[in-house]
């Protein structure tokens, strides 16, 4: 079976009211650990790859384990998606690597440093522009596309919120119609990483629903998902790991997100968690250990465990077997002539 177009995937979720998960990968035990989760689980799923990971894998040894996960997985709707494409270029690359889908993060340009090394955002029409240039590449290969709407970032604790960052949901409609993107990226006041708070979880949920109104039709997405469970943190600290005051998004928050509108739900740092306190744990217990096997088969188990819980607590697992992934082929005709 081919990868799935991550569109289907979650059009069925919006249709049905539950998440999926968007997986970030780099490496085959964590492609393996997720794939395992998804079978355990039955559940649809994302496997996604940001520039780095495209870097790490030297493309085509990302593009080869993909392969290997679909033919030792038939029966699983798989969608693969390149995770912040800061580029036309970069999309391009991922479409012909055979990716089903692709972000266009242009909210940022990527292209540009400003003299504090960050990268300058950009404006409405421009981010309209570069993301309408990789939809129309896209689409007429059948390939789902993902945009963004504001920046990602933490709302600063109980202070005012600091509305530059956060998606403005009057631009939302606009965006969609003249980009036709199939899932828009709402900046809620998450953010990438394991320091998502300084005190407590803060999040603009009600713009889920203010967007959501705007664009029914639209999967919204909600990145810098990870929880940062205590117990995985604990567990790296336990061992010798330095992560004090580490802090994600509550379980219950992303449940009332899919609630309100989320569709597509993007975790990598938690997945880097487990990971680390798996392999962390035999290299503090057994120093003897020098067969990577020895830490990396129980990192991969742990991973296994940890995406399995998410597949449940999103709502995805059972879901796998609702319907038959479409082809690329049908979908350029879907984007040719979209239903009225
Ligand atoms: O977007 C952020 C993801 O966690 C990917 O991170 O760029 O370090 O691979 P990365
Ligand atoms: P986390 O850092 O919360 O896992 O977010 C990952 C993400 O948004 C990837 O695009
Ligand atoms: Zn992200």
């Amino acid at each position: 079976m081919p990868l799935c177009p991550m569109r289907q995937i979650v059009d069925e979720a919006r249709a049905a009211g539950y998440g999926v998960g968007a997986y970030n990968v780099n490496n085959m035990e964590q492609i393996q650990a997720i794939m395992q989760a998804a079978r355990e689980t039955a559940s649809p799923l994302i496997i996604q790859a940001s520039r780095g990971a495209l870097q790490y894998t030297n493309f085509t040894y990302l593009k080869h384990l993909m392969m290997a996960a679909v033919e030792d997985n038939p029966g699983l709707p798989i969608a693969l998606h390149l995770d912040h494409g800061p580029n036309l270029d970069l999309c391009k690359k991922a479409i012909e690597l055979g990716f089903t889908s692709v972000m266009i993060d242009g909210s940022i340009d990527y292209d540009e440093t400003t003299e504090s090394g960050k990268h300058p955002a950009r404006s409405f029409e421009d981010n309209i522009r570069v993301t309408k240039e990789v939809v129309d590449y896209a689409h007429e290969r059948g390939v789902s596309v993902e945009g963004e709407l504001g920046t990602l970032g933490g709302i600063e604790e109980d202070t005012a919120t600091d509305k530059v960052l956060l998606t403005d949901p009057d631009e939302v409609e606009a965006f969609c119609q003249k980009t036709g993107v199939d899932a828009l990226a709402l900046a809620i006041g998450t953010s990438h990483g394991a320091y998502k708070f300084k005190t407590k979880p803060v999040l603009a949920l009600d713009l889920i629903s203010e967007c959501r109104q705007r664009v029914p039709e639209v999967a919204l997405v909600m990145h810098g998902s990870s929880s940062v469970p205590k117990d995985l943190v604990d567990e790296v600290n336990k061992y010798g790991g330095r992560m004090p005051g580490a802090m994600g998004v509550p379980i219950a928050s992303i449940q009332e997100a899919i609630t309100r509108g989320i569709q597509k739900i993007n975790v990598d740092t938690d997945g880097r968690l487990v990971v680390t306190g798996a392999v962390r744990k035999v290299f503090a217990e057994k120093p003897e250990v020098f067969d990577p096997r020895k830490y990396l088969g129980p990192a991969r188990e742990a991973l296994a465990t940890l995406i399995a819980s998410k597949m449940k607590d999103f709502g995805t697992a059972g879901h796998a077997g609702d319907y038959e992934p479409k082809s690329l082929e049908e979908m350029k005709d879907f984007y040719a002539a979209p239903p009225a």
